[in-house]
């Protein structure tokens, strides 16, 4: 059986601070100029359903930079969009390539395609799971604070992809969490139970983030919830992330938002692009963490 990474439970924790030191080192090395070509000749196919910016660029230049290729599918050009199964796909792109990144809209699916794929699956974000962010948020953190075990983080929003796996990160990485979240939108069940002592639903965004080391928000409306708009711009009014809601966190609490934001919705310009935000690390990390994840999960480095 393959490593795959579908969720950050995956990976033991040891694997993943592993992944992050590399992330580290192949970000620094990248800087100085050094070219690594750990993955020549290998090749990711990158399977889209969805829309994105910084996934598809991250694996695309990160595959090339070491030497490797990358190759972008969506259902609109391969027979995927006429039919053919998940199981059939799995089985004939993994006799062909190294490793297979997924952005889809089921989690299940996902885990359909693992069960037929003799090659690593990376998620690139489903429904439940965003598992490559929290590799690159974490990574961010690190750079400006150092470790993140014991650190308090406020997630303050939807309980979406994102809070599932900063649930997961969590208990992984030994980390408090408070969520916040309108009555409704709150995490999955089973999700939020097997983060056990590591979380708590907070009384609302102020409780959320009081103190807090690190303060994350997202989208009000996740792909493929867009029907929903209109009732969520409601629900979710008094969980914007701003000013005044940062000044109830730690002096030097720092700001991370996944991206794309909506700016003037779940976070001001002032915060985004404010001195405590990190955002524009987390986005640049997706590169190098990426780069990490797959030297592990192909094996080049062995
Ligand atoms: N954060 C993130 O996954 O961005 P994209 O949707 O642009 O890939
Ligand atoms: N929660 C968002 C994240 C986008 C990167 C979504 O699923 O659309």
């Amino acid at each position: 059986m393959p490593q795959h990474f579908l969720t950050l439970d995956d990976l033991p924790v040891a694997e993943l601070r592993a992944i992050l030191e590399r992330a580290a080192e192949l970000k620094r090395r990248h800087a100085a100029g050094e070219r690594d070509a750990t993955l020549a000749g290998r090749v990711l196919g990158m399977l889209f359903e969805k829309a994105s910016t910084r996934t598809r660029v991250s694996f695309e230049t990160g595959m090339a930079q070491l030497g490797g290729h990358a190759i972008f599918l969506s259902p609109g050009d391969t027979q995927i969009g006429r039919g053919e199964t998940v199981e059939d796909t799995a089985r004939v792109l993994s006799r062909m390539v190294d490793a297979v990144m997924i952005r889809n809209h089921s989690q299940a699916i996902l885990e359909r395609f693992a069960a037929h794929s003799r090659v690593p699956v990376i998620n690139g974000l489903t429904d439940r799971f965003h598992p490559c962010q929290l590799l690159a948020d974490i990574q961010a953190f690190v750079e400006r604070r150092g470790d993140i075990a014991g650190a308090t983080v406020a997630w303050v929003g939807d309980g979406n992809n994102m809070c599932a796996s900063y649930i997961n990160a969590a208990r992984l990485f030994g980390f408090g969490l408070r969520i916040a979240t309108p009555e409704g939108y709150g995490p999955d069940r089973d999700v939020l139970a097997a983060g056990g002592d590591a979380v708590r639903l907070a009384e609302g965004p102020e409780d959320a983030v009081r103190g807090a080391d690190l303060v994350v928000t997202d989208t009000w409306t996740s792909m493929g919830d867009e029907a929903e708009t209109e009732a969520r711009l409601a629900a979710f009014a008094g969980y914007q992330v701003n000013a005044a809601l940062m000044a109830h966190a730690a002096d030097d609490a720092l700001f991370m938002h996944c991206l794309p934001a909506h700016r003037g919705e779940e976070v001001t310009d002032e915060v985004l692009d404010g001195p405590q935000s990190a955002a524009w690390d987390e986005a640049e990390n997706r590169l190098h963490a990426q780069k990490a994840l797959l030297e592990h999960l192909i094996g080049a480095r062995d």
